[in-house]
């Protein structure tokens, strides 16, 4: 049986750290510091030449990226929270700061900064953040249980069909 509780983890990123990264100008990865590697779980070279969105958590609403790219395009500093993807599926939460890097007043790259947010405010965020996928009918989490030869079962057939879980359920409840 696989055993996904680790989707669950959460990384603490320190207090006193930051995470730090710089994108192309299409959010090309460039640059990472070595907290950003530790606390994602990846390697620098595994990071560097991928697009940001490698550590997207589907916990995220759609509009927040659409607001953070208007936001830095605009030549404006974007802040706000952001729960990240770890490389093993578990999450951090960071409270992040955006914003362009110019060269003789020209945009040349992107930058950010990331830091400790309080438990508590992760708590919300959490809440704000489903409230806005349920309402954008953007993804929802489902937890059930099944018995093990069942959710066997539902693995090996969703492998055959060579599509996710997730997929494989939503096309059988389409068929019907
Ligand atoms: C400098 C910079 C830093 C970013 N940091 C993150 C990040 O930490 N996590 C994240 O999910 N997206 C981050 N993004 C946004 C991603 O580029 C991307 O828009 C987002 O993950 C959503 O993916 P999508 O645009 O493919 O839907 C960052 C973008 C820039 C320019």
């Amino acid at each position: 049986m696989d055993i996904t509780w680790d989707m669950f983890i959460e990384t603490e990123v320190p207090k006193d750290e930051l995470i730090i990264s710089r994108t192309d100008l299409r959010g090309v990865i460039t640059y990472v510091n070595e907290t950003f590697a530790r606390i994602s779980g990846y390697s620098p070279d595994e990071l560097i030449g991928q697009p940001h969105n490698i550590l997207r958590h589907p916990d995220m609403p759609k509009v927040v990226f659409k607001e953070l790219w208007d936001t830095i395009e605009q030549g404006e500093i974007w802040r706000g929270y952001i729960k990240n993807l770890r490389k093993d599926r578990g999450y951090y939460w960071v409270y992040a700061e955006i914003s362009g890097v110019y060269k003789d007043g020209r945009l040349v790259e992107y930058k950010s900064m990331r830091s400790w947010i309080p438990k508590q405010k992760r708590i919300e965020m959490q809440r704000i953040y489903d409230d806005m996928r349920l309402q954008n009918r953007e993804n929802v989490r489902g937890v059930s249980y099944l018995d093990v030869d069942t959710y066997d079962k539902l693995l090996q057939k969703s492998e055959e069909a060579g599509v996710s879980v997730e997929e494989y359920l939503k096309n059988l409840i389409e068929k019907n």
